[in-house]
């Protein structure tokens, strides 16, 4: 298939990649990566949580007021625009949460791994107000107690999913629905180290999409996609957009 050809559905399969223009780290590059400087496993995990909940907290009340803090690039903008142009034909698959496509005007947008915006209570899942977390918050991202939950008492967690947590279910069975009926895959900045999300292209390749992988650097899955875009995703998506936007 012509990698260029005009496409009827697209799914575009986000990581922390599409962020980092924004201003908000990625998870796995070198010296810039939130995982070259906390350990995943002390941070990111339930066992973590129960064990030094300040701790765990602060770095999440740390990381929304980051992603408040951070505007869209241009890239979303093209995303969302894209968006308007192909309706319900259109789906953003995220592994983010930052918020940032629906903020830019991403219509429909599937959050894989949870969102910073939704806290709730670590036994019952009651949902905390976000405001309440960013008022309690200080400065940086030092340690923080997590309020209790007004209902049960228990303490209040981020709403993302952490290492050893299964992805929420409705999530995941759109995307895999997506990918299978997809005739274009649009990989932004992800490593493809991580799964499940990392089995979306491979899923919708298999399906019969095209796979086009947009990131500065060559990943696993490079080698399999019918085109890799060498590029950040502020410079790509626009002209990738406006090329589609444009198609008859
Ligand atoms: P990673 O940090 O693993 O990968 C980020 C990718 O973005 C890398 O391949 C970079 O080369 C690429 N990148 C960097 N700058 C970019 C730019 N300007 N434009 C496009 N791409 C760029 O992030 P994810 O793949 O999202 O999970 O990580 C997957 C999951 O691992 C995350 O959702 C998180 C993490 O542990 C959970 O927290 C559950």
């Amino acid at each position: 298939m012509d990698v260029m050809a005009p496409a009827k559905r697209i799914l575009v399969l986000t990581g922390a990649g599409m962020s980092a223009e924004s201003g908000i780290p990625t998870f796995r590059d070198a010296l810039t990566g939130l995982w070259a400087r906390y350990d995943p496993e002390e941070l990111a995990t339930e066992a973590a949580f129960r064990q030094h909940p300040a701790r765990v907290f602060g770095w999440y009340a740390w990381r929304l007021a980051l992603a408040r803090q951070a505007r869209p690039h241009a890239g979303y903008r093209a995303l969302a625009r894209l968006g308007d142009r192909y309706g319900g034909g259109l789906v953003v698959v995220t592994q983010n949460v930052d918020g940032l496509h629906r903020r830019a005007g991403s219509r429909s947008v599937v959050e894989l791994h949870g969102s910073l915006e939704a806290f709730r209570c670590v036994d019952h899942g009651h949902r905390f107000p976000t405001e309440e977390v960013l008022r309690l918050r200080g400065g940086g991202a030092g340690e923080l107690e997590p309020p209790r939950c007004g209902e049960c008492g228990s303490l209040v967690r981020p709403g993302v999913v952490w290492f050893g947590e299964v992805l929420p279910e409705p999530a995941l069975r759109r995307a895999w629905c997506e990918a299978r009926d997809t005739d274009t895959a649009l990989v932004v900045g992800t490593s493809s180290l991580v799964y499940p999300a990392a089995a979306i292209p491979g899923l919708a390749a298999a399906h019969g999409a095209r796979v086009i992988e947009i990131n500065p650097h060559r990943t696993p899955l490079s080698e399999r996609v019918d085109l890799f875009w060498q590029a950040g995703a502020g410079d790509a998506l626009p002209v990738l957009a406006a090329r589609l936007c444009d198609a008859p």
